[in-house]
């Protein structure tokens, strides 16, 4: 039958969503519908494209799935094919694929091994006489990306194995773990309201672990993928030569772990579907409890020779399906927005929702980002509206039950006052974006402003959580950051705290005493400085007094500390109000000079570095520690190995004079500086 107008239109439609949506997810990544609704755009063309072959192009976008627009590594060409993996959406489509199995065997039994569907990136590490010699992405399946130098970063990674077949091409999935996807969110986050403070454009944050996880393995720089938290899965063998004869996948899957390449555990050999089915609807039910995301259940055939047999298709191979989990969507009653005020007073709307169960937790509120999210997606108190976690994580109100509106609903209007008891005006400040409370005394932004003292990041204050601000504010028992300090037992005990969480509170606010001097700096909350410029003010002074003392001029000196937060560090200490809290940290015994940048990025690895003179910002020992928390080595002597020599003021001139026989690079306080930022010479 001739395809009608509306088909032919739809078809197109549809290929213009699917390019569109395959280049936010591998182009940027940064989807924007779910891995579920995209599958349903390629199952509607792929039906079309079945029922009326003449609409299929001269190459298909379905021939291609996922292709990479934009590339910045090198490309690797596999040498076999990194195919993807048909998809069963249920029962029957599972059913279908056993029965297509069973004949494509000529009616033989056949045993199932079902996996996991890790939710990450396909990686492909391809080892030669037992060392990883390349490691590289899916890609379109033909050619994926040179990601070498960054897979050596996760530590999980064998670099060397104990065995050395001559070829050993391992393939698994990249993945981030739920809670290093959150600590990874919450540092974007943090860093971005610097930014935007510093006027600077906020960047992106990554909506959900799949999309950190493939992020952070694509990152230009290595360094920045050794910080992130990766973790990797692998499931199958690629290209080998010298490995031992195995008869099925399960052996192989052995065979993995035996090398000590992490497999997952929750594999299941099966004799038939029922099994697999069993395993599915485990995995359904559980999915949740796992510290990863899966999307599904991969079933395997297991015996290798009728696998040889079954083959592939264009696409996939005939002998695996993907059995895909529904995203979790719930209905509930939006019962109302309402705005929450944050520590700089900035007002953002979020839903309060009839408690539901999302993808393992109970939702009752989920943030609406800002006034234009509501008003596009037009939610109304009173509207039954779609919650669902974005990448499981994350509760989102997706969007309202139209045909369940009620009939007197009117749209949302973001409020003119304060959600406090002093209920001022909220405003909107020259052409910002953003509504604020501009009032000082403002009790939210005062709570607020505790809880990000107390909060990772800042003094991580165990068990110092919102619920403990909010009862120790209202009661008027601290009133700012400097009251946790004098905190006693008998007040905590006062405020209905059992005798152990009393004794659990002051044991942990007693060891944020100690916290590093870059920490007590990001959690004050002082304006525009984020954790890098904390880093180096604590670096440069070594004191919280030495950085009170500081001049607008000698502060925005320092790198990483431009005129913004110069001039916003220095008011902030010039404040009287925050000499009284610095005050009370004093007499509360918190430490005020405690320097450890243990964790400073390793830009100086393995590198030797010698320092001659006197520097301005450096004590000598200070310049020493700067070279060995980067992983460097300050030496006492030029030689041939050493990378640089810093030359200070009134410089050693045997060692200058060895250096420049040497060829070593001399460089200034400056060039040291930046040395230790990024690891260049000038
Ligand atoms: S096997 C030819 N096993 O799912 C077989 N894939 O939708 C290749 N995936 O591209 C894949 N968990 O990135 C296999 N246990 C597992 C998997 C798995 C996740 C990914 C993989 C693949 C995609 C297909």
């Amino acid at each position: 039958m001739a395809a009608s107008k509306k088909i032919v239109a739809r078809a197109e439609k549809l290929r213009e969503l699917i390019a569109y949506h395959n280049d936010k997810y591998f182009g940027d990544d940064d989807p924007e519908i779910s891995d579920a609704e995209f599958d349903e755009f390629v199952r509607e063309l792929r039906t079309i494209e079945a029922e009326h072959p003449e609409l299929v192009p001269a190459e298909s976008l379905l021939d291609v799935p996922g292709a990479p627009t934009t590339t910045t590594f090198a490309p690797v060409v596999h040498r076999l094919p990194m195919t993807s993996l048909d998809n069963a959406m249920d029962h029957d489509e599972l059913r279908a694929w056993g029965d297509r199995v069973t004949k494509g065997l000529g009616g033989e039994p056949t045993r199932f091994v079902c996996e996991l569907k890790i939710d990450g990136l396909a990686l492909s590490l391809r080892y030669e006489n037992g060392r990883l010699v390349q490691a590289a992405t899916r890609g379109d399946g033909k050619v994926g990306e040179d990601v070498t130098a960054n897979v050596r970063t996760i530590g999980a990674i064998p670099q060397h194995l104990d065995s050395t077949p001559a070829v050993l091409e391992v393939r698994g999935e990249v993945y981030m773990s739920k809670a290093a996807f959150e600590r990874l969110r919450e540092a974007k986050m943090q860093e971005n309201e610097s930014r935007v403070a510093e006027g600077r454009k906020p960047q992106p944050v990554p909506a959900n672990p799949r999309n950190a996880g493939a992020g952070s393995l694509r990152q230009k720089d290595a360094a920045v993928t050794a910080t992130r938290e990766l973790s990797v899965w692998t499931y199958q063998l690629g290209e080998v030569n010298g490995v031992p004869e195995f008869v099925a996948h399960h052996e192989t899957l052995d065979y993995l772990r035996a090398l000590g390449f992490p497999v997952n555990p929750e594999v299941r050999v099966v004799d038939s579907l029922v099994g697999v089915i069993e395993f599915c609807a485990h995995w359904q039910e559980h999915r949740n409890d796992l510290p990863y995301i899966i999307d599904g259940v991969v079933v395997k055939v297991d015996d290798l020779a009728q696998r040889e047999r079954l083959g592939y298709t264009s696409k996939a191979p005939r002998w695996a399906i993907a059995v895909k989990f529904p995203p979790e969507e719930r209905t509930t009653l939006l019962r109302d927005i309402k705005v929450s005020i944050g520590r700089t007073g900035r007002a953002t709307p979020f839903a309060v929702l009839e408690p539901v169960v999302v993808a393992g937790s109970t939702v009752s509120m989920s943030t609406l980002h800002n006034r234009e999210q509501v008003q596009r997606k037009d939610v109304r108190p009173g509207d039954t509206v779609v919650v669902r976690k974005a990448g499981d994580v994350i509760p989102e109100v997706v969007g309202p039950v139209l045909a369940l509106r009620p009939a007197n609903s009117k749209p949302w209007k973001f409020p003119t006052k304060c959600p406090c008891a002093l209920k001022s005006t909220l405003v909107q400040v020259g052409d910002e974006a953003d509504t604020r409370c501009v009032e000082p005394e403002c009790p939210h932004q005062r709570d607020q402003k505790i809880i990000h003292f107390t909060a990772r990041g800042g003094m991580d204050i165990e068990g110092f959580g919102e619920k403990t601000v909010y009862k120790l504010s209202d009661a008027g028992v601290i009133e700012d950051v400097g009251d946790i300090y004098s905190l006693s037992a008998e007040a905590l005990l006062g405020q209905g705290f059992g005798e152990g969480q009393t004794a659990n509170l002051l044991k942990s606010i007693d060891a944020s005493r100690g916290r590093p001097l870059e920490k007590l700096l990001v959690a004050l909350g002082i304006k525009h400085l984020g954790p890098a410029a904390a880093e180096s003010l604590a670096r440069r002074f070594g004191s919280l007094d030495l950085v009170a003392q500081a001049s607008v001029e000698e502060l925005s000196a320092i790198d990483g500390v431009g005129d913004v937060i110069a001039e916003s560090v220095a008011s902030w200490f010039a404040d009287v109000r925050h000499r009284a809290v610095i005050g009370k940290l004093r007499k509360g015994g918190v430490r005020f000079d405690h320097v450890t940048l243990v964790d400073a990025p390793q830009t100086l690895a393995g590198r030797t570095i010698v320092v001659t003179g006197t520097l301005v910002a450096f004590g000598r020992e200070q310049a020493e520690r700067a070279i060995k928390d980067r992983g460097g080595k300050s030496a006492g002597s030029v030689s041939a190995k050493t990378y640089a020599l810093v030359v200070g003021d009134e410089p050693g001139s045997a060692k200058v004079k060895k250096a420049t026989e040497l060829n070593v690079p001399r460089i200034d306080e400056a060039a040291f500086v930046r040395l230790l930022d990024t690891g260049e010479l000038p």
